[in-house]
């Protein structure tokens, strides 16, 4: 039983829509889950297709001051790929900023957003969308164009579709995000990012991206203290944003 309210639903748009929308009735640490969300959003304004009752769609709704919330895609990641592994075996590998892969493929998608609420607007949320893809068959993700997407099944995982929902729903819930904020919000990144840098699979390979200072290419060389893709380019060392950037160079392009 958690102790901070996890709500579920039978189906909705999308879960982070949810959530904004009832913003003002979650306390410090919330989260709204579903297994069938019918307008799901991904990063970068994509679309993220809906595999009813075979993945699992949840926002995590975070009220509490953070020191840097920009680099809470990264800390995100690292919670999922946590839950995952104590539930699965599995040993997700980190696409920068925050895709989860497995056989090389992408298995989570993470969008985060901020939310002002209150009525002045005084009021700050973040809240971390996550989608799992728990037990499509390779036909779900061959009708949907989507070739370098994958499922925990489809990876050899045991996925018990009744049980696993809720446990996940729970597991990040209170100890991925709410325990875990005890050190997030007032440290940072500083002390997840080691474990950030050994589980990102873009260190140490070629990478494109852009990004609105404009787009290049290099190799990987590291994550810096604000969560940013340090790229060596032949022009130099590029820090490589959080927000409104793509990067490729693991297999086409995410
Ligand atoms: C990505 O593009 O990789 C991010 C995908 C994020 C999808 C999740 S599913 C739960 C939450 N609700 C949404 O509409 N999007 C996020």
């Amino acid at each position: 039983m958690s102790l901070n309210e996890i709500r579920c639903l039978p189906s909705c748009g999308s879960t982070n829509t949810y959530a904004k929308e009832h913003i003002e009735e979650f306390g410090p640490v919330a989260a709204v889950y579903t297994t069938s969300q019918t307008s799901g959003r991904g990063r970068l304004g994509r679309l993220w297709t809906n595999a009813a009752g075979q993945a699992l769609y949840y926002t995590a709704v975070l009220k509490v001051p953070m020191v840097q919330p920009e680099t809470l895609p990264l800390f995100a990641s690292l919670a999922v790929r946590e839950q995952l592994r104590l539930r699965y075996g599995v040993e997700c590998a980190i696409k920068w900023p925050n895709d989860l892969l497995l056989g090389g493929k992408k298995v989570v998608g993470i969008l985060c957003e901020a939310v002002n609420y209150g009525t002045g607007g005084e009021g700050r949320a973040y809240l971390c969308g996550i989608g799992i893809n728990l037990a499509q068959p390779q036909s779900y993700f061959d009708a949907a164009g989507l070739p370098y997407g994958t499922s925990l099944a489809l990876q050899g995982a045991n996925v018990d579709l009744e049980a696993d929902p809720s446990w996940l729903a729970e597991g990040l819930t209170d100890f991925g995000f709410d325990r875990a904020l005890y050190t997030f919000g007032p440290e940072g990144f500083a002390p997840y990012r080691d474990a950030y840098t050994a589980a990102c699979v873009n260190l140490g390979r070629r990478v494109a991206f852009t990004q609105p200072g404009g787009a290049g290419e290099g190799t990987a060389a590291g994550i810096d203290g604000e969560g940013r893709l340090i790229v060596r380019t032949d022009a130099g060392e590029e820090h490589v944003f959080t927000g409104e950037v793509s990067v490729s160079g693991i297999y086409g392009h995410v």
